[in-house]
């Protein structure tokens, strides 16, 4: 992961301006944006947007957005209302380091912080502003009720229940597929790219690796280890989820993820070699431990 240094120095830039009336809330925000993870969606971000001539510091601003996301939404994934889960990235969760009215606000801050720093400087010129629009309409549609938000939704709702396949599918898509296929459009977007072949081939791309990255999820859940993925193994079955492995096995959820890493690698074939990068994270997509 090329890009994760970057990323924390950003967001540590980032996390340093904010001015807030509570010193708690911002180090609730801190303790949760800056204490580890893999980086994949800004690493998505800056790999597409590198690949199509994007400089890094055009990058630097969606790159963010699309963690803070990210951030926040693990925030409230944790909480009691939700998935009820006590550690997160090896630590305490938010909710059990700072209590659950500091983890629902810094969850709402940082979801503000990511659409201010999306919409860049108030002085920017009108074609960047076309570009930033763009792009904050792209964030806006991927974390709302038809994205993540709808998906987390879906997801609380199914507690209990036994899905079919193609609801499941649809519910990862949803609450997980939809912010990692939003960071590989971002890259495209602030690289100027918003329609036509590159485009559609990475629409694609993005979606078919975000449905494999919660299949992995869902497999990590099964196959590893506390220590290893950094919260507590077991939690789905024990919260009594529908996942890929408990409706197909871990091996049919394994083909589920091959299928869906060999359905992005074949959607890169507009991009010629500049899809290299993006394969390789296709492949680490599904053959990560953590
Ligand atoms: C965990 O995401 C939540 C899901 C959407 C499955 P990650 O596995 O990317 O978590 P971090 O950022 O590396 O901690
Ligand atoms: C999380 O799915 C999806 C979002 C946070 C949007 P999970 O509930 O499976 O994620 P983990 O396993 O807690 O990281
Ligand atoms: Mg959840
Ligand atoms: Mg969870
Ligand atoms: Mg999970």
């Amino acid at each position: 992961m090329d890009y994760r240094k970057r990323i924390e120095c950003v967001l540590e830039g980032t996390l340093s301006q904010t001015g807030s009336g509570s010193t708690r809330l911002v180090e609730a925000m801190r303790y949760s944006a800056l204490g580890g993870g893999k980086r994949l969606r800004p690493t998505l971000v800056y790999t597409v947007g590198v690949a199509l001539g994007a400089s890094l510091e055009s990058l630097d601003d969606p790159a963010a957005a699309v963690e803070l996301v990210h951030v926040y939404s693990l925030i409230h994934d944790d909480l009691p209302a939700m998935d009820n889960d006590d550690l997160r990235r090896g630590r305490p969760s938010c909710h059990k380091a700072f209590g659950e009215a500091s983890a629902i606000l810094a969850g709402d801050a940082l979801q503000a912080l990511a659409f201010e720093r999306l919409a860049g400087p108030a002085n920017q010129l009108p074609e960047e502003a076309v570009h930033r629009l763009a792009m904050v309409r792209l964030l806006a549609a991927g974390i709302g009720t038809s994205g993540m938000a709808g998906g987390q939704a879906f997801d609380l709702e199914s507690v209990g229940r036994k899905l079919d396949v193609s609801a499941l599918q649809q519910m990862h898509r949803l609450k997980t597929g939809a912010l990692i296929e939003t960071s590989v459009l971002l890259g495209a977007a602030a690289a100027g790219v918003l329609s036509g072949p590159k485009w559609h081939a990475l629409h694609e791309f993005g979606a078919a690796i975000g449905l494999a990255f919660q299949i992995q999820d869902d497999i990590l859940d099964v196959t590893g280890t506390t220590d290893a993925i950094g919260k507590i193994a077991g939690a789905d079955a024990a919260h009594d989820k529908p996942t890929y492995t408990s409706l197909m096995g871990l091996k049919g959820a394994k083909a589920a993820a091959e299928a869906q890493r060999a359905r992005a690698c074949a959607a890169l074939t507009p991009l010629g070699t500049a899809g290299k990068g993006l394969e390789a994270l296709a492949g680490f997509v599904i053959g990560r431990a953590n």
